[in-house]
């Protein structure tokens, strides 16, 4: 029998990652578990995030994962290490990728992040980068109100763009090529970020989605791991609470209706 891959975030904008996985895999079966009541992540210390992840995963290793995808970009920075120490399979985060889109992408070698204020406060994007490339010069910014606002699906006009102004200014007095959407909800902004952007600068400007570069980074894994019978392309969601607008939130960031996938409530 084909084992699924598990996936899991702080809440419901992983799915965006779960999205972009099921888009480039789309006969993988996939777990996603969501920890939706004790999101956000983003604000919290490094010390009970990793606490926080080190149980989703022990949870989704109860369903026989063969492969682990950390959506969240906060847990990617803070407790991937933590998690690989802790689990016998592959796991794999979204800063990397991300980054690596960066690096390909950038012409001026120098790179904007957008992300939660846990994720900017780890350093983890600027390492990732310099990893590959030392010169590059890497202007990471928190967005804490992007996170709200792609739940309410508020993600383009007046509100979304001035907020957008104001986080990007520091992008734009660094005179950046490349912004890296370096927190699971961004890529429902993405286009507002990408004009406004472009506007300010005056020059067009690569928005690089991690979810998609996880996507493409997941495959390439895939493929050096032993063949495994393929899946039906199943997805089951597992959330820590079913908040009132739940599904109307999920379908956003899944791109998809909800109907026909199997979703239950879970105590971790
Ligand atoms: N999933 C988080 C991330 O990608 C955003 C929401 C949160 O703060 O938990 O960083």
């Amino acid at each position: 029998m084909a084992k699924p891959i598990g996936i899991f975030d702080s809440g419901l904008g992983g799915l965006t990652v779960t999205r972009a996985v099921r888009e480039a895999l789309p006969s993988e079966d996939l777990v996603y578990l969501g920890d939706t009541a004790r999101v956000p992540y983003g604000t919290r210390s490094a010390r009970t995030v990793v606490r926080y992840a080190l149980g989703c995963a022990e949870r989704l290793m109860s369903f026989d994962i063969k492969l682990l995808v950390v959506a969240c970009n906060t847990v990617s920075g803070v407790a991937l290490e933590a998690l690989e120490q802790k689990l016998s399979i592959p796991v794999i985060g979204v800063i990397s990728p991300g980054a690596s889109a960066g690096v390909q992408a950038t012409r001026s070698g120098r790179i904007g992040i957008l992300a939660t204020a846990g994720t900017v406060a780890s350093g983890a994007y600027e390492r990732a980068i310099h990893r590959e490339n030392e010169a590059i010069q890497v202007f990471a910014r928190p967005a804490p109100l992007f996170v709200p606002l792609a739940e309410e699906g508020w993600v383009t006009g007046e509100v979304p763009s001035l907020a957008t102004e104001r986080y990007l200014q520091p992008l734009v007095d660094a005179d950046v090529d490349t912004i890296v959407l370096g927190c699971t909800h961004y890529p429902l902004l993405s286009e507002t970020i990408h004009d406004v952007a472009r506007d300010l600068l005056g020059h067009d400007v690569v928005i690089v989605d991690s979810a998609k570069a996880t996507a493409s980074a997941l495959t390439s894994l895939l493929e050096t791991q032993p063949a495994e019978p393929s899946g039906t392309g199943s997805l089951r969601v597992l959330v820590t609470d079913l908040p009132g607008q739940f599904a109307a939130v999920a379908s956003r960031f899944l791109g998809a209706p909800l109907e026909g996938f199997d979703i239950k409530a879970i105590d971790l």
